[in-house]
């Protein structure tokens, strides 16, 4: 791994006031609402799953209660399906309307491609001190991994969600059964869904050697140059070649932004690994 001065006020590989622009405020607020409400849907959803436990019966006294409980884990899914939402328009209209066909194929694409197959060995290799570093471009293969993750996710706990929330309306076209099968791939995904983001994807955004102890481009929508030649260096030529990298160029983000930024980042990651642990603790205590 290559070596360079972290800035430890951005968390970034090197200093300087050049900084490119990787997320911009739409998908920055869509990113905080998804935590929050991701957060808010574990910690209400748990103690009813769990309800057997000492733990389920402090953590609902806290949100006031089971039948509380139950009326936030509504509240929190309609704020989810509500981000859902609005990433399908925005990826709709830049495909239907803008014509960006970009989105389906190539290094702005997330749908998986055979360079990542490659760079998911070679990154292996790398692990191992047998081969190089991979030559990222701009979303690399875990990325993609973790937004499907979510995509498809999003889908089976939303869809059973719904079936539960609203039996007598769904019963009217579904058979009886698939509201067990409903409560069942509900719980299970659940659990799913928070072991994995709270321990691979808080590794990958945060925890490993690269990014640790956080990093904060999520809020600040900013990497330092050095950091995004460092980390994807295939785009960095991609765009430099074309004459497109000085126009990606933006200002570093404020000392304010990214404070805040590490503080939710912190108590999302605090309460995630709280969350987890109380997990591993009913089931294997
Ligand atoms: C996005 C849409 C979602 C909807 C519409 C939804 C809806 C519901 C409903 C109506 C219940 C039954 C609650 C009750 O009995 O009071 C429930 C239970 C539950 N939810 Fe969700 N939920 C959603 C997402 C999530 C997410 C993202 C998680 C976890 C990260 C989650 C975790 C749970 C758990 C663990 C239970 C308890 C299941 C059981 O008792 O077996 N839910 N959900």
């Amino acid at each position: 791994m290559t070596a360079e001065p972290h800035d430890v006020q951005t968390g970034a590989h090197g200093g300087g006031d050049r900084h490119v622009l990787r997320f911009d405020r739409y998908h920055r607020l869509l990113h905080v609402l998804l935590m929050l409400s991701f957060l808010g849907l574990a910690g209400t959803g748990l103690p009813l799953l769990f309800s057997d436990t000492d733990w389920a019966h402090v953590v609902a006294r806290f949100w006031g209660g089971f039948v509380v409980a139950g009326v936030l884990h509504r509240t929190f899914a309609v704020i989810l399906i509500t981000v859902f939402t609005l990433h399908l328009w925005r990826v709709l209209h830049r495909l239907f309307v803008e014509k960006d066909l970009s989105i389906l194929w190539g290094p702005a694409s997330m749908v998986p491609q055979p360079r990542d197959i490659l760079e998911l060995l070679q990154h292996f290799r790398w692990f191992f001190g047998v081969g190089p570093r991979p030559r990222f471009d701009h979303f690399t293969y875990w990325e993609k991994f973790d937004y499907w993750a979510v995509f498809w996710g999003m889908g089976i706990i939303g869809g059973s969600g719904l079936l539960l929330w609203f039996p007598v309306f769904f019963a009217k076209i579904l058979p009886g059964w698939m509201f067990n099968v409903a409560m069942l791939v509900h719980g299970e995904e659940a659990l799913l869904a928070v072991g994995f983001i709270f321990t691979i994807h808080f590794f990958n955004g945060h925890l490993r050697p690269d990014k640790f102890p956080m990093d904060p481009v999520i809020f600040t929508g900013r990497v330092s140059e050095a950091e995004f030649r460092h980390e994807r260096p295939d785009e960095y030529e991609r765009m430099a070649r074309a004459g497109r990298f000085e126009a990606q160029l933006t200002t570093p983000p404020s000392p304010e932004l990214v404070r805040t930024g590490r503080i939710i980042g912190t108590t999302a990651v605090t309460v995630g690994l709280l969350l987890v642990g109380l997990i591993l603790y009913a089931v294997f205590a």
